[in-house]
């Protein structure tokens, strides 16, 4: 038995509205996080079977045909059990999620640090010693690792035209023609990409560090050649993955080919270095934008141009323009994406693929035009708010980007803002504010959850993974909601592809798509509890334990009985994603200092208005929201991977030299959420949150450097020399 839905129109059937619990909405604490705290939360490489030996990969020092002239020496230095040069070892980690089937090989190296060989000795040291030992010899090729020198693709599914920009850039009394740029990043997650491979000889079993396991056992089981049936994951906590853990890994692959090959547990850690360069990296880009507004700032012409990049031969692009189809009105428009064909290591999703770059410099580029209009920033945006969907002409589900502004201004005081730049000094520091909007596109996707009712304890199980997001406290929630219990009731499991498979985690849609198919599973049971009553589900009440129907009120557990009650929930989405247009939305406040001197630039506090639906856990989308506006800080001013100029490697490949923001570069946040109850987005009316914070974030920052100092830059992040270079 099973409950499914398809998401095909607005749900009233299924709400939680006549329910007794009240678990939904609060701050529930999340039941891994003790055992986070105390160390009792195993990650991938912190499994010990019995035997395990230690694999290390070794990567490509260049581009070109890949030979290891000592192969023989390095296999016989002692300890080694193995040097795996095998055919199914990946050239590029996985896109996760898409229908591509995982890129292997040894015999080439398309871009400096692929890996080319796995390493497998009794221990660890042995095998890092090893893989030191071993030569890996290039006969180069020339290839081309920078993306202004190639000839883009224009894939046609990538452009939207309409009307005439040229003529509307032409006519306009304002307009502005921009190019901005961002840098090539990388998730960072704090785990390094790890997997701890068992071979019994039928079944291959992997402890990884993975976001999505029924795409991952997929694809670990095409690499290997075995049906999936005889692949299983675990990945029970997840040490962060932003993206880079969307797809199987190259440490993955090794550590199952050398565990079949051996007969002995293998376990592949990925050195900081590796997951700098074998993991997917978000693409720079080049963004060109070109507004056009009358004299009111409506406008009239919008272009966005985005330049990406990946290697030959891989499907992804960062979809940068995923929101400006949608953000604002204007009856001329051009629409383009370009793609250069580069040997750098592959590009992929990273938190908030698309929007995370293209809306900060698309809101970059707004408040430009609010500069040159004279009109605030925040009233410029209003005034462009599109009644439907600009791109497709479908309405929009709900649409909250002006309660989110609102909000947002009120809360940050924008209206005692002196409009004028380069106002504010303090000392060596020009002070300043800036503002923008953040748009993020909403999904739900397949999922299917379990759970079994054992009196009045419950179960929940899922191959969902909980990468830090929050996934076993919500998912708590969702059934001791549902089925009358205190939190403390239910138990979750999650991240075991023996589960039920849920929604993975990505694209924000974990919890809408694997909560509601939690909800379903619990629907069932009190379907099936209201049958056993003898009434209708609705004339039940669940609450702490208790059964009340009418004037009886009998414990759980004695109307449950000896048996267990199981119930499967599955959801998918329905032709809802073609009738509306679903998004999420909210505004970016920042106040930065710019020193004088130094062209240093601090950020003094920032503040975020969100609106994503129902809000099932106020502390775990805060805590989203904080992740999402500290990337932002990011990307503003410390993150770029820098790629040589000659062969494309990542010149800085550690915490060192690729600046992620730590405390001392964090201000107070404050996050808000403007709450709606968007129809259309499941019965639980829960939307995505994790990405929507960083979509813009970045924006605010630029238009504060600017408000503060009067420089206008235009080239992620703004570094010390980028600063001074503005300021004279
Ligand atoms: Mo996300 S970038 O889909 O993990």
């Amino acid at each position: 038995m099973s409950l499914d839905l398809k998401i095909d129109g607005p749900d009233r059937e299924h709400r939680p509205d006549h329910l007794a619990q009240n678990v939904l909405g609060h701050e529930i604490d999340r039941p891994d996080g003790w055992l986070k705290v105390k160390g009792e939360a195993t990650y991938a490489a912190e499994t010990f079977p019995e035997g395990l030996v230690h694999g290390i990969l070794v990567r490509a020092p260049g581009i070109g045909r890949v030979s290891c002239a000592n192969l023989e020496d390095v296999r016989n230095m002692p300890e080694v059990l193995a040097v795996v040069r095998d055919e199914r070892l990946l050239r590029n980690a996985a896109q996760g999620g898409a229908n591509e089937a995982p890129v292997q090989g040894v015999d080439t190296a398309e871009y400096v640090g692929q890996p080319v060989a796995l390493v497998v000795a009794e221990t660890f040291e042995a095998a890092r010693h090893a893989a030191v030992a071993l030569t890996v010899e290039i006969d180069g090729v020339e290839a081309p690792v920078d993306p202004e020198a190639v000839v883009p693709e224009e894939p046609d599914n990538q452009i939207s035209t309409r009307g005439d920009l040229d003529g509307a850039m032409r006519h306009a009394p304002y307009s502005i023609d921009v190019v901005y740029t961002t840098a090539s990043m990388n998730s960072a997650a704090m785990e390094p990409h790890a997997a701890t491979a068992v071979w019994d000889g039928e079944v291959l079993t992997l402890r990884g560090a993975l976001q999505m396991l029924k795409f991952n056992r997929n694809e670990l089981a095409d690499s290997l050649g075995l049906p999936p049936e005889r692949v299983r994951i675990l990945a029970p906590y997840v040490g962060g993955g932003f993206g880079s853990k969307l797809g199987i890994s190259a440490d993955c692959v090794a550590a199952a080919v050398a565990a079949m090959e051996l007969n002995r547990p293998v376990r592949v850690v990925q050195h900081r270095r590796d997951v700098f360069e074998v993991n997917v990296r978000r693409s720079e880009t080049r963004q060109r934008i070109r507004l056009a507004c009358d004299t009111q700032g409506r406008l009239t012409g919008l272009g966005h141009e985005a330049l990406v990049s990946n290697l030959p031969k891989e499907e992804f692009f960062e979809p940068v323009l995923q929101a400006s189809y949608f953000a604002y009105a204007a009856a001329n428009r051009d629409l383009r994406l370009k793609a250069a064909r580069i040997n750098r290591p592959a590009t992929g999703s990273v938190r908030a693929p698309g929007e995370a770059v293209g809306v900060t410099v698309f809101e970059a580029a707004i408040d430009e035009l609010a500069v040159k209009t004279g009109i605030d920033p925040i009233e410029l945006r209003l005034r462009n708010i599109p009644e439907k969907d600009p791109d497709t002409g479908v309405p929009f589900s709900s649409h909250r980007l002006e309660a989110t502004l609102k909000d947002g201004s009120e809360r940050f005081g924008w209206n005692e803002r002196d409009p004028a730049p380069r106002q504010r000094r303090e000392g060596e520091w020009w002070i300043g504010t800036g503002m923008a909007a953040a748009f993020r596109v909403n999904m739900i996707t397949p999922a299917e959850a379990r759970i079994t009712l054992d009196g009045d304890r419950a179960t929940v199980e899922s191959d969902m993974t909980d990468i830090g997001t929050g996934s076993y406290v919500i998912f708590q929630q969702i059934a001791a909601e549902i089925l009358g219990l205190p939190t403390g009731k239910v138990d979750v499991r999650l991240g075991d592809t023996a589960y039920p498979p849920g929604s993975g985690s990505g694209g924000s849609f974990g919890a809408a798509s694997t909560g509601t198919a939690v909800w379903l599973a619990g629907m069932e049971i009190r379907r099936a509890l209201a049958e056993r009553l003898g009434c209708d589900e609705s004339e039940m009440t669940l609450r702490d334990g208790y059964v009340t129907h009418g004037n009886r009120r009998v414990p759980l557990a004695d109307l449950v009985g000896g048996g267990a009650f199981s119930g499967h929930g599955r959801v998918e989405p329905g032709d809802a994603q073609e009738k509306v247009r679903q998004a999420t939305y909210g505004a970016h406040f920042a106040e930065v200092g710019v020193n004088d001197v130094t062209g240093e630039v601090r950020v003094r506090r920032m503040l975020g208005s969100f609106s994503a639906g129902r809000i099932l856990n106020p502390r775990t989308a805060r805590s989203q929201c904080h992740g999402g506006m500290i990337w932002g800080i990011g990307m503003a001013l410390t993150e770029e991977m820098t790629h040589d100029r000659r062969d494309g490697h990542v010149v800085n490949r550690d915490f060192a030299g690729y600046h992620v923001p730590v405390n001392a570069d964090v201000p107070p946040l404050d996050v808000y959420f403007v709450e709606e109850l968007d129809d259309w987005a499941g019965p639980l009316q829960v939307k995505g949150i994790g990405e929507l914070s960083i979509c813009g974030s970045g924006g605010a920052i630029f238009n504060a450097i600017h408000h503060a100092c009067g420089a206008r830059l235009r080239d992620f992040p703004a570094t010390p020399d980028r600063v001074l270079a503005a300021l004279s």
